[in-house]
């Protein structure tokens, strides 16, 4: 019955939460539709969402969906952009547009990394920018999640979702998590989707009528936990503990350094690398623009065993994963990206 907790101490080590901060369920939408159900709470006066342009679309539809749902036009989601002719969002730009629309915003959510160009957000300065306005902020952490060193709980984030797909290991449809900072985990008045795997354990055989939720992140649950599926993921949080988040992240840093030169030095330039530059700025990822066919590239690349991935119109993104890749990895990356550009 208790299953889903043999993950919680691991879990919430991973991004810096306290164990009753942190509940590993459903898929990442799932999650963000929970959240948003008690954490998206607009008012006349206050009732807009700010994302970032490129959010992943099932984020997009889902914030889209919720300020329908509540009765609101399309003109409640802001969306914000890099500057033309740049690739990521200046956290000043950030600042000043929430400094700017602030006290209409009844939500930030942004990608902790934005899965298109590989941008790392600074989570912890939005909250505070955020908070300063009265804001409630959330996070996206698919792709930050086992990608890089997380403080929820300190930083003070409302809530956070992610999912085990990627850094993770989970593979696709593996169970996803959810953060709720621990200022909430007693307000009963928070309006909230129930489901019986929220209410109170100490009384939830009793089958009564009346929901009592658990406190924390678990008072969030819907459903009795899938074993089968959690299985795998506490095989991967246990590798996770053994290896150390901050080790994982200093090999990162220098494994996607080591590509990123690999890439610059290559003699054909008919690409570019879109993600920040700056190792305070990016995950693993590299996110790399192909001027013309690409696809084909992409293609040419996987036949051999090289397996990035292609997101359409124009941009493959490849990680080095400090879990798994070595050095030598990186480097055949690199003489087959060039062999396969010439
Ligand atoms: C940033 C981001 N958000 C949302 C999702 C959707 O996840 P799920 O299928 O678990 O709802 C993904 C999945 O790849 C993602 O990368």
């Amino acid at each position: 019955m208790p299953y889903h907790r043999l993950l919680t101490e691991q879990t919430a080590a991973l991004v810096g939460a306290l164990p009753i901060e942190v509940v590993v369920m459903n898929s990442l939408t799932v999650n963000l539709h929970l959240m948003m159900a008690s954490f998206y709470r607009p008012t006349r006066e206050r009732h807009k969402i700010l994302i970032e342009r490129g959010a992943f679309p099932s984020d997009q539809y889902a914030v889209k969906s919720q300020i329908r749902f509540h009765g609101f036009s399309p003109d409640s989601l802001i969306e914000l952009a890099a500057r033309e002719g740049e690739s990521s969002v200046r956290d000043e730009d950030l600042e000043a547009l929430i400094e700017r629309e602030g006290s209409a915003i009844a939500l930030i959510l942004l990608g902790g990394v934005n899965y298109a160009t590989g941008q790392l957000f600074d989570v912890e300065l939005i909250t505070k920018a955020g908070h300063n306005k009265g804001c409630l902020v959330g996070c996206d952490l698919a792709h930050a999640a086992g990608n890089v060193p997380l403080h929820l709980h300190d930083w003070g984030t409302d809530f956070a979702v992610w999912c085990s797909y990627k850094y993770l290991n989970g593979g696709p449809g593996c169970v996803a998590a959810c953060f709720v900072h621990e200022r909430h985990s007693e307000d009963w008045a928070l309006p909230r989707f129930a489901g019986w795997w929220g209410h109170d354990e100490k009384s939830r055989f009793e089958m009564g009528p009346k929901f009592h939720p658990m406190p924390g992140a678990e008072g969030w649950q819907l459903s009795n936990p899938p074993i089968l599926a959690l299985a795998p993921l506490r095989a991967s949080m246990e590798i996770f503990a053994e290896a150390g988040m901050e080790r994982l992240r200093a090999k990162s840093v220098s494994l996607t350094g080591y590509l990123e030169f690999l890439l610059q030095e290559q003699a054909a330039r008919n690409f570019s690398i879109i993600t920040p530059r700056d190792p305070e700025k990016r995950g693993a990822q590299l996110s790399i623009r192909l001027s013309r066919q690409g696809r084909e590239l992409c293609d040419r690349l996987t036949a051999q065993g090289v397996i990035g991935d292609w997101r359409e119109p124009d941009t493959y993104r490849v990680a080095a994963v400090p879990l798994y890749n070595s050095y030598q990895d990186v480097y055949e990356f690199a003489s087959g990206f060039s062999a396969a550009l010439r």
